[in-house]
């Protein structure tokens, strides 16, 4: 009996270990791969501008979010190794400089180590921090949306509107996976913000973004 009791203890408290290890972890089902349009980013900044007058006009990115189908409010904040710069070889940080600037205040650094601080620390069992900007910096590589468009026609254009399925179909064409778009409103239009790609667990697969919202579907999107 006294065997039983200290077995079942022993099992209670390893399934309260592996419990705390888990939820302080994070636990995600798949990532978003976000990447952003930065002259949308600087037109809805009224209150502080954007650092440089002239935004890139093309896509960066944005951040690679462990997500969860269930729960909308993504994982963030877990409990994990926190950023330093040197976590970062040279040539990377080099690299990231063009594909992930913080297009807002400038400061480069303070982005990478946002991003990591809040969205890395959560899925680091798979990615540590290194991995995390290389990965990001493939995904980056692999595809480039700024071309897809160009592509096909869709530049921006100060009046020129399209339907959300006109910007998706190219993208999906490309990569043959659905992204996701994010808008963002000005006064009364809504402007192409983001464009979302979705990883399987390992962050290896690219796989279809079945989330809705976004954009409004059925109103028409600007790309400026
Ligand atoms: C997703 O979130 C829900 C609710 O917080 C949680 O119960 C579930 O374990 C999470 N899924 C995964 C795969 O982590
Ligand atoms: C994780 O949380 C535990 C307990 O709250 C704490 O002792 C530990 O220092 C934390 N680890 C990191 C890397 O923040
Ligand atoms: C940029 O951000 C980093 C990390 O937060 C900080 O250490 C550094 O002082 C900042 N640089 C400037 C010029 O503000
Ligand atoms: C992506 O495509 C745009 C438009 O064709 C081009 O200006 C840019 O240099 C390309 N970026 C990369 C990293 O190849
Ligand atoms: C865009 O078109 C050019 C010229 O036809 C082609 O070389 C290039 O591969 C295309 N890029 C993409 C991403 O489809
Ligand atoms: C999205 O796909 C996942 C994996 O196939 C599934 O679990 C989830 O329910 C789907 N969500 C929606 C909104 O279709």
């Amino acid at each position: 009996m006294a065997i039983l009791n200290s077995t079942l203890a022993f099992l209670v408290l390893a399934f309260a270990f592996f419990f705390c290890y888990v939820m302080s972890s994070g636990s995600y089902d798949y990532f978003q791969f976000v990447q952003q349009w930065p002259p949308t980013n600087c037109r809805v900044r009224i209150k502080r501008p954007c650092s440089n007058p002239r935004p890139l006009q093309y896509f960066t990115i944005h951040g690679l979010w462990p997500s969860n189908y269930s729960n909308p409010t993504m994982p963030s904040n877990c409990n994990g190794t926190q950023f330093k710069m040197q976590n970062l070889f040279p040539y990377l940080r080099s690299r990231l400089k063009m594909s992930w600037p913080d297009v807002e205040s400038g400061n480069d650094t303070k982005f990478w180590e946002g991003e990591w601080n809040k969205h890395g620390t959560c899925s680091e069992r798979i990615l540590n921090i290194m991995q995390y900007f290389q990965r990001s910096q493939a995904m980056w590589k692999s595809h480039n949306i700024t071309e897809i468009l160009k592509n096909a026609s869709i530049v921006p254009h100060p009046t020129q509107t399209w339907k959300y399925s006109d910007i998706v179909s190219p993208i999906k064409s490309a990569t043959g996976r659905t992204p996701l778009l994010r808008c963002k409103q000005d006064k009364s239009t809504q402007l192409l913000h983001e464009v979302v790609f979705c990883y399987d667990y390992n962050a290896i697969k690219q796989i279809d973004c079945n989330r809705t919202a976004g954009c409004g579907k059925q109103r028409d999107i600007s790309f400026q």
